[in-house]
């Protein structure tokens, strides 16, 4: 009942000529993915050109990153409908990368999250714990309050746009997964305490992706866990080829 979502996250990676040829090269290898909603997150400044070339394809586009005002006086930001106005649909907020290096907070993610739905995009929404968090047995306190904090004030229907991606920040470009029962575990708590906040429907059709050294060998594993509902790929989505293996990974 919840469409499988493997989304690629190419971080500053990716000159405009070497994103649009990675899609190019993409496209025909995903076209017979089955059932599966294929996003890939360029740097802002191949977004437009990625959505030309993307055009007529399943594969759909989203930003890393999104301000929260539609425009005004600040140097350097990028607003939801913009995105919109270069072809997102789509648009990842509270990537931990931006929690650790960039001040990001769940009232910035809160905030950014509110003007990505107003805008018309779906919200990519991540949470994860650090491995100090997980060796402190704080990992369900940090993603309760990380989810709480970032989704205060949405309603039942909000959820319809809202995609969570749960990134064990551990886990991420170090080649060391969660194992599929680690995933499965949180996976799991943040469905009951989505269930808890928003009621039965809403959690039943959220869509929950595990992000961190996502790969062609252990996508499976993880994608047959009942509360894993897709991918958020970092390293793997930057070559077509394994990208595409994520996204067949059902065919
Ligand atoms: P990784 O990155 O697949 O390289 O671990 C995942 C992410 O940060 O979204």
């Amino acid at each position: 009942m919840r469409k499988p979502f493997i989304a690629g996250n190419w971080k500053l990676f990716k000159t405009i000529a070497e994103s649009v040829a990675l899609v190019t090269e993409l496209a025909p290898l995903v076209a017979t993915a089955n059932g599966v909603e294929i996003v890939v997150a360029p740097v802002f400044t191949s977004l437009s050109c990625v959505a030309d070339a993307i055009a007529g394809t399943e594969i759909k586009l989203a930003a890393q990153d999104c301000y929260w005002e539609e425009e005004g006086a600040f140097t350097g930001e990028v607003a939801p409908r913009l995105l919109k106005d270069a072809g997102c649909s789509h648009v990842i907020i509270g990537h931990s990368e931006r929690r650790q290096y960039f001040g990001e907070t769940d009232g910035t993610v809160n905030k950014k999250t509110a003007a990505a739905l107003a805008a018309g995009l779906v919200a990519i929404v991540c949470v994860g714990e650090t491995l100090a968090e997980r060796e402190g047995e704080r990992t369900f306190a940090v993603i309760e309050s990380q989810l709480l904090g970032g989704l205060a004030g949405f309603a039942e229907a909000d959820f319809s746009r809202i995609v969570v991606a749960y990134e064990p920040v551990w886990a991420i470009g170090t080649g060391k997964t969660a194992s599929d029962a680690q995933a499965q575990e949180v996976h799991l708590f943040i469905r009951e305490l989505v269930t808890r906040q928003f009621g039965q429907a809403t959690a039943d059709g959220l869509r929950i992706l595990y992000g961190g050294s996502v790969k062609p060998d252990n996508v499976k594993g993880l994608m047959a866990q009942p509360d894993i509902d897709g991918a958020l790929v970092g390293g793997a989505s930057l070559k077509a080829e394994s990208f595409a293996a994520i996204a067949t990974f059902n065919v």
